[in-house]
């Protein structure tokens, strides 16, 4: 697969206007974003409907965790911006997570994901909140989960990628977020890999925020991602 199409930028701005500056900056080379609650609660969607506009895929991080209505309801309004990929939490359980499936058949284009345990969670974390399996364990329970009810793929760690791939089998998309660049210090991911160990370990996409978008030169930063990508 050609890298470029597995990288996608999390635009983690708090302006459309700062949004903008780095969808210039990157160009034809990236296709492809992460919009999440920050920018859409700054910017409203408009600032989707202008991604989407220039060609650019667009995924619509809603982490969503409502009651079944109010998820298809959201998802819905997603598909009608034109995105292709939007998340749920998986830790919603079953009726959840088939709602926003089942709103998302409106939508040929438009991909359902679960969030299975967030990146920065510890085993320490969900015993705190009542959940005795470890992480692993949770990411592929809450994984095989999203996949009976008919998510086209699940949000996972680096670290959980290999796991997940022998899970789900080599249709699923496995996108891989809180990934660290080799050169820099891991910051809050617990779990973190390279993004080279994450699409070798089997994920299908790689998200990267900061290490581009707070570079120096986001172009040079989303060329050096690319490069490490090359087969
Ligand atoms: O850390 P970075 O800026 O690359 O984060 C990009 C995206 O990855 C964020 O928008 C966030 O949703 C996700 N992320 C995550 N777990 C982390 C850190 C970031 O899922 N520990």
């Amino acid at each position: 697969m050609d890298p470029t199409s597995q990288i996608i930028v999390a635009l983690d701005c708090d302006s459309r206007a700062a949004a903008d500056v780095l969808v210039e900056q990157l160009g034809e080379a990236c296709g492809a974003y992460k919009v999440g609650l920050e920018l859409l609660t700054a910017a409203g969607p408009d600032a989707v409907k202008a991604l989407v506009a220039q060609g650019k895929e667009v995924f619509l991080d809603l982490k969503l965790f409502e009651i079944p209505h109010s998820v298809a309801g959201a998802v819905r309004a997603a598909g009608t911006l034109g995105v292709s990929m939007v998340t749920v939490h998986g830790m919603g359980g079953s009726g959840i997570v088939s709602a926003a499936v089942e709103a998302a058949r409106d939508f040929p284009g438009l991909r359902v994901l679960a969030l299975t345990v967030v990146t920065s969670i510890t085993d320490a974390d969900l015993a705190d909140i009542g959940v005795g399996d470890g992480v692993d364990e949770q990411v592929l329970r809450l994984a095989r989960l999203a996949q009976r009810v008919g998510c086209h793929g699940v949000i996972a760690s680096p670290q959980d990628v290999a796991a997940l791939r022998s899970a789900l089998g080599p249709d699923a998309l496995i996108i891989t977020p809180g990934v660290t660049l080799s050169w820099e210090s891991p910051a809050e991911h617990a779990r973190p890999g390279t993004p080279h160990a994450a699409i070798a370990a089997g994920a299908s996409h790689v998200v990267v925020g900061r290490a581009v978008t707070r570079a120096a030169d986001p172009a040079t930063a989303f060329r050096a991602v690319r490069a490490s990508l090359a087969p």
